[in-house]
């Protein structure tokens, strides 16, 4: 579904992403980990086209996302993204969140796209909600209607960068509960996070990165029973302690 050959990539004369290349499979879940600053979210933003990369070749579902020809809209209503901050449309209601993107990329009719968001809310447990705007739900709220949102648009693959580490602790398991949800259903997913608990419940493999390169790309039980790296040992220490 997803797949990253040598992808290298520079900001100006710094290099962020050096030769990474990776693969995730259809209905599988990748957790992707690491020390701040190693490039996390640089890399999962190359998947739906958000950043640029100058060396390699990113396919998503047979679709080069490099491609000049490629149509970037297209290929990002496809491919649902979950940001740290939730970027809801905070003059709009939550119904009307979720019924934008449905209308405006997908075409679909409007009434329609309340039915398929009215749906999603009350699948992620929100449809009380929906005429209320973003400020006044709770940033774990806020952020389970950033994941209806993506759901909204059917998409074949989801990508989350952080999606609970802005939250307050006692929010951060009602999000990961929609997203250990998610991949059980067989949703295709790349999942920045420290949230091993998580890691350890659903993901697939695990990789770990360090300064720009993918250090350790493994099944989950031998990235935590195994870790070959040093810098893979010190960072589960210390986040396991
Ligand atoms: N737009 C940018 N311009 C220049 N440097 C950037 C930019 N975005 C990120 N960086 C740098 O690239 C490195 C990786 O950033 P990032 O992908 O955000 O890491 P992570 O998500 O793992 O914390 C960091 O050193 C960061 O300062
Ligand atoms: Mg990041």
């Amino acid at each position: 579904m997803i797949n990253l050959k040598n992808v290298s990539k520079w900001y100006g004369h710094f290099q962020v992403l050096t030769d990474c290349t990776t693969e995730v499979q259809k209905g599988e879940v990748v957790v992707v980990c690491g020390p701040s600053g190693s490039g996390k979210s640089t890399l999962i933003k190359t998947v739906n086209g958000l950043e640029p990369i100058q060396q390699g070749n990113i396919l998503v579902n047979g679709t080069e996302v490099n491609n000049k020809k490629t149509n970037l809209a297209q290929l990002r209503s496809k491919v649902g993204m979950v940001f740290q901050h939730f970027e809801l449309f905070p003059h709009l209601s939550i119904i009307d969140n979720l019924v934008l993107a449905q209308v405006k990329v997908l075409k679909r009719d409007k009434a329609a796209a309340r039915d398929k968001g009215l749906k999603l809310l009350d699948r992620v447990g929100l449809t009380a909600h929906a005429q209320k705007f973003p400020g006044q739900l709770s940033g774990g709220q806020q952020q389970r209607v950033a994941i209806a949102r993506a759901l909204c648009m059917d998409p074949i693959a989801m990508l989350f960068d952080e999606p609970t580490s802005a939250l307050d602790p006692e929010m951060i398991n009602e999000v990961l509960d929609v997203m250990v949800e998610l991949a059980q259903e067989g949703m295709t997913m790349m999942v920045v996070t420290h949230e091993m608990g998580f890691a350890r419940k659903v993901a697939n493999r695990v990789i770990f990165m360090d300064e720009g390169k993918i250090i350790e790309d493994t099944r989950k039980d031998d990235f935590f029973n195994n870790p070959q790296s040093d810098r893979a040992k010190d960072f589960l220490a210390k986040i396991l302690h």
